[in-house]
Formats: structure tokens, sequence, C-alpha cells
């Protein structure tokens, strides 16, 4: 039984359609670029609308890679297809493994998190089912579904483009962990700080919401955001692994960028007026050398 009759799983029709509408996301997105309220994170404020951080994430984050998940589980099916061949699964698990950290595990894992506005967990939310509908619809049965259609799909070297592809996306999800774990540092040094003072009688422990400093480790020496760096190569890998004529893959791509690049320049004059411009010097918002 479909969980929601002819979209999830989508049928053909409805894959195509949604794919066409998600090429428009970009123009969406570059509201932010118009509009100083962002909801979340350095930039949230008190709000009736708020949503406690920790489970915003997980709420907000967690439907896509379930519905991917059940997409892969119930459309082949219906297209007669018995067994996908492995590089549907390979990609469909690392898809999962992104999202088991971004959507479970990180939540859990911040010291601290702002919370979340509705209208943010709303817009991120409808992001997660859109990019799960088309890259699961691929996966399933709309992309290349034999290993012949797997040789097509990666010619002329397969093997190499599929392996250079997942090594991009392993490269990244490990950046993005190590510059996500560096700011988590940040606020386990000052928790360690506070409750050093607090047993030394100075006061109370406390906690650290909405601390923050300038991180320096790795390439938070060049960059201020260099964790949505790193995220952009992950799925750029994704993306090769998928073939580059892999439209969902193309869109998740361009679409990460067209909501995280106007949060990573705002954040940049965010670190400068907290910090001061002198302190800032020097650094890119998140790509080197450009931006
Ligand atoms: N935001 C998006 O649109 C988006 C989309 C796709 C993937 N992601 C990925 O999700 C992860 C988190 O994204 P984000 O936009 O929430 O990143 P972020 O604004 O850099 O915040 C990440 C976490 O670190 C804390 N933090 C940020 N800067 C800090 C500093 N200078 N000192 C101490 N703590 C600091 C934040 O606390 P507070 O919450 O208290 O600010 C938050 O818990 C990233 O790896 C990103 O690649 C984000």
């Amino acid at each position: 039984m479909a969980l929601i009759q002819d979209w999830a799983p989508p049928t053909k029709e409805h894959y195509e359609s949604i794919l066409f509408i998600w090429k428009f996301f970009p123009l969406a997105a570059s509201l932010q670029w118009l509009i100083s309220w962002y909801g979340m994170g350095k930039t949230s404020v008190n709000s009736r609308f708020n949503i406690p951080g920790r489970i915003a994430w997980v709420t907000m984050e967690s439907p896509g890679f379930l519905l991917l998940l059940y997409i892969m589980n119930t459309l082949p099916q219906q297209h007669g297809i018995t067994d996908l061949p492995w590089q549907n699964k390979v990609l469909a698990g690392l898809f999962v493994i992104h999202y088991s950290y971004r959507a479970v595990l990180f939540p859990l894992m911040q010291p601290s998190m702002s919370p979340v506005h509705g209208v943010v967990w709303a817009s991120a939310l409808c992001f997660q089912l859109t990019n799960a509908t088309c890259l699961g619809g691929w996966l399933a049965a709309y992309g290349p579904t034999t290993e012949a259609a797997w040789r097509a799909q990666l010619a002329p070297f397969p093997t190499a483009q599929f392996a250079l592809g997942a090594g991009l996306f392993y490269a990244g999800l490990a950046a993005n962990y190590y510059h996500d774990d560096e700011l988590r540092e940040i606020r386990r040094r000052e928790i360690a700080r506070l409750e050093r003072v607090a047993r030394e009688g100075g006061g109370r422990g406390g906690g650290v919401e909405k601390h923050y400093r300038i991180p320096t480790a790795g390439l938070f020496k060049i960059l201020l955001y260099p964790h949505y760096f790193a995220e952009w190569i992950e799925w750029m890998g994704f993306w090769i692994a998928c073939g580059v004529s892999c439209q969902p893959a193309m869109m998740f791509v361009v679409n990460e960028i067209a909501s995280m690049l106007p949060r990573a320049v705002k954040g940049k004059r965010w670190y400068e007026e907290k910090f001061g411009k002198e302190k800032i010097r020097g650094k890119w918002a998140v790509i080197p050398g450009v931006l």
C-alpha cells in the first residue's frame, strides 16, 4: 500500500513534475539575499513559533532519508524490478549515512542548539521531502536499474567514476564532521570553563547557549563556513557517482548551494559585527579564494 497514492512513492509522471518544480527552488532560496530575517542559529530570535533546536533538527531532517528508504523499498516492485544493481543500493546507503549523522547524531551531539523558527523548519522539511522524492524515484526506478544501464550512465570509465565520486563523498563527509566538531569543541571548552569556575566557588556552572567564538582549526583558518564547503564537496561526489546526467543529484547540489550560500555570506557579516573586521580579515566566507 502506498503512503500517499501516486505521490509516495511517486508515479513517473509525478516524479517528473516534482523534479521540474525542484529546478525553480533557487529562485525561492535567492529571496534570502533580500530578506535580513533568518530564524535559526546565530540569527534566531525569541518567537512563539520557535521550536527547540534539537527537536527541530531531528523532525525536519529525518523525514527525507526515511522517505528515500520507503521509496527504495516500494517503487522497484511496482515496476517489476526484483533486484536493483549494487550502485543504486550503495548510493541510497551514502544518503542514509549522511542523514543518520545530520538528522540524528548531530542534534544529539551538539552541546546546545539555538531554536528554529516554524517557517524555517517547514521550509527545511519541504526541501527534505522534495529532494528525497527526486533522488529516491531516480534510484529506485527512474534512473539506471540494470548493470548495462549503469555502464552507459558512467561511460567510458564506470568503475573509476563511481569510485571517484564515492571517494569525494567520504572526504566531504569527514571534513564536514571535523569542522562541525570544531564548533562543538568551542562550547565543550566553555562548559568545562564554567564548571571549573563553579568548582572554585566563582559562580554557577550554567549553560553555553549562544556562546560563540572564532573557530580556528583546519579550514577555519581561511574560511568561516568550511563545514558548508565540505558538504557541497560531499554532494558533488555523490552527483559524480550518479553520473553527471543525473538531474536529481545535480539539483541537490545546486539547491544546497542556493540555500546555504546566502547564509554563509551573511554569516561572515555577522562575524565581522560580533568580533570586529580586524579579527575576520583574511578569511573567506565559504569558497577559498572566491567568496
Ligand atoms: N543551514 C542549512 O541550510 C544547512 C543545509 C544543509 C546542511 N547543513 C549542514 O548542517 C550543519 C549545521 O548547519 P548550520 O547552518 O546550523 O551551521 P552553523 O550556523 O555554523 O551552526 C552549527 C552549530 O554550531 C554552533 N555554532 C556555530 N557557529 C559557532 C561559533 N562561532 N562558536 C560556537 N558555536 C557555533 C551553532 O550553535 P547555535 O545553533 O546556537 O547557533 C550550531 O549548533 C553544517 O554542517 C551544514 O553543512 C546546513
